[in-house]
């Protein structure tokens, strides 16, 4: 079932359970108020028996309604200092709400809530719950033979705001429903099994997921792949019997002027390896299973283009996902193979793992040339080491330009996708230069800085004074454990700041 989310000035369902907000120190918001007075004070008499729940934020109280209620349940949630009230706490409470509606066997919820505070408007604080509670209640489980048990005991059905604040809050939630459909795309391609998804099956289902949306999609094949000079790209796929693809997606959202007005579009690039073995230089047997995680890069540029589509965004934006499956075999390219990419310049591979690099090289050259576009942004999970320095919270965020820097930065602020400014320097670059090729794939600091050199080995591949940033989304792409807004693993981390980026800056 999927859940329903709606904002109504007056109730609209019949609803088993009734919510209202709770500020710290048990201070009951304005409806809370009122509905304590409709049922004989009965959330008073509770907030007198107890004495853990206080108002916190993240601290939730269920009731039962008495008997002649219209409802079964009231659940308070606590918000917390409202001084302090911020958008991370709306959408975390949501997402918490969430699993509180569950626990308790909701099934037809209704939330009251009609107050501002501090920083927040009352739109915002409604819309922003719901949209955690819309991230949480994501589902992937497409290959259950039969749904799991506690799965279906509660399935939350409906869920209606009452608000005065109604028109404004369905407005700005609408925009955030079309977030959440090309990030819960991400998610469920970076969930699928590489049995299934695999460059191939993947350009199929970008192409049947994105045309009827008015997308343009066009795919390559290995034989256009090798006409068009994608030479590092099809090494990191020779060793598989799944050959590699390119997929570029295209949205006019600006109509023909915009599309021919010489500032270009607005350019994506992701990696999107569907299994990273390793290759040659093959990765040990703990947590290779989680190496089906590989193409969130390009999982996230797909999400992208749909939200895009989807809320008919007025940027010029072109998309490009390079798709190739990392095997070991007796037809794999070699550590110590010399490769001609895309740009020309040759690249001495100097380990086979570090195989995303190359795929960002020919896609980088590719979309430059052919677009000429205003910026780049590339997405790719591509260093362990951007996990070791900053775990699954940050998202380690490589630029060349600091007007792109601090809009990235403001996008992700208010998109809740966190972003961490890291160096590019002359020297991680210089590090990248082999002694018999132009590049090399590995820097000669080993582990140290691998995140680092990675993108000093990308900037090789930058022409002219493009702004190009590059996220490294190794750890964001997919957490080991559950968040408030996302139950494990995929999270479609890259669609909600990269569409904030493009509506807050380029439409
Ligand atoms: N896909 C991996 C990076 C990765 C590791 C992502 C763990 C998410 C979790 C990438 O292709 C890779 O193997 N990188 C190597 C680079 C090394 C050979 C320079 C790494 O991080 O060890
Ligand atoms: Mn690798
Ligand atoms: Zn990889």
């Amino acid at each position: 079932m999927i859940l329903t989310i709606t904002f109504h000035k007056s109730p609209k369902i019949k609803a088993d359970t009734a919510i209202v907000a709770v500020f710290k120190d048990n201070r009951l918001t304005a409806s809370a108020e009122k509905l304590d007075r409709l049922h004989g004070g009965i959330i008073k008499h509770h907030l007198k028996k107890q004495h853990k729940f206080k108002g916190r934020k993240d601290q939730f109280l269920v009731i039962a309604a008495p008997r002649d209620s219209d409802y079964a349940r009231i659940i308070l949630m606590g918000l917390g200092d409202p001084d302090k009230l911020g958008n991370e706490t709306c959408e975390h409470g949501g997402g918490r709400l969430y699993l509180t509606l569950s626990g308790a066997s909701a099934v037809r919820a209704q939330f009251f809530m009609d107050e501002e505070a501090g920083k927040m408007t009352a739109e915002d604080i409604a819309a922003r719950i719901a949209m955690g509670v819309r991230l949480r209640c994501y589902k992937f489980d497409k290959y259950r033979s039969k749904p799991k048990k506690e799965d279906e005991s509660a399935d939350l059905e409906t869920l209606e705001f009452v608000t005065s604040a109604a028109p404004r809050a369905g407005a700005i939630f609408s925009n955030f429903e079309h977030v959440a459909a090309g990030m819960f795309l991400a998610r469920n391609l970076v969930n699928e099994p590489p049995n299934e998804l695999y460059p191939d099956s993947f350009a199929r289902i970008i192409r049947d997921e994105l045309t009827p949306l008015g997308v343009e999609v066009e795919i390559f094949d290995e034989k256009k792949m090798a006409k068009l000079g994608f030479h590092a790209h099809l090494a990191v796929g020779m060793g598989s019997a799944r050959p590699p693809r390119v997929v570029v997606m295209r949205w006019n959202g600006g109509g023909k002027a915009k599309a021919k007005s010489k500032q270009g579009p607005l350019a994506f690039v992701g990696k999107g390896v569907t299994f990273d073995t390793g290759g040659i230089n093959i990765k040990p047997s703990a947590g290779l299973e989680d190496m089906k995680l590989d193409m969130g890069g390009a999982a996230a540029v797909v999400g992208l283009m749909k939200t895009l589509a989807l809320r008919k965004s007025k940027a010029h934006v072109v998309g490009i996902a390079g798709l190739a499956e990392n095997m070991p075999s007796h037809t794999a390219y070699r550590p110590s193979d010399i490769l001609k990419s895309l740009s020309g310049k040759t690249i001495e591979v100097m380990n086979t793992d570090a195989e995303g690099r190359l795929i960002l090289a020919d896609s980088l050259t590719y979309i430059q040339r052919t677009y000429k576009p205003r910026l780049i942004v590339d997405l790719a999970t591509l260093t362990g080491a951007m996990m070791v320095a900053l775990g699954y919270d940050y998202c380690g965020t490589f630029v060349n330009n600091d007007d792109l820097w601090a809009k990235l930065d403001a996008a992700g602020k208010e998109s809740l996708e966190n972003l961490w400014r890291m160096p590019l320097h002359e020297s991680y670059k210089k590090d990248m230069e082999s002694k018999i090729a132009d590049v090399r794939s590995l820097g000669g600091m080993g582990r140290y800085a691998g995140a680092c050199t990675a993108a000093g080995f990308l900037e090789h591949f930058i022409e002219g004074n493009t702004p190009w940033a590059h996220m490294d989304i190794a750890g964001t792409a997919w957490i080991g454990a559950d968040k408030p807004t996302c139950p494990r693993p995929g999270t479609g981390f890259g669609v909600r700041v990269l569409d904030r980026l493009i509506a807050a800056n380029y439409e």
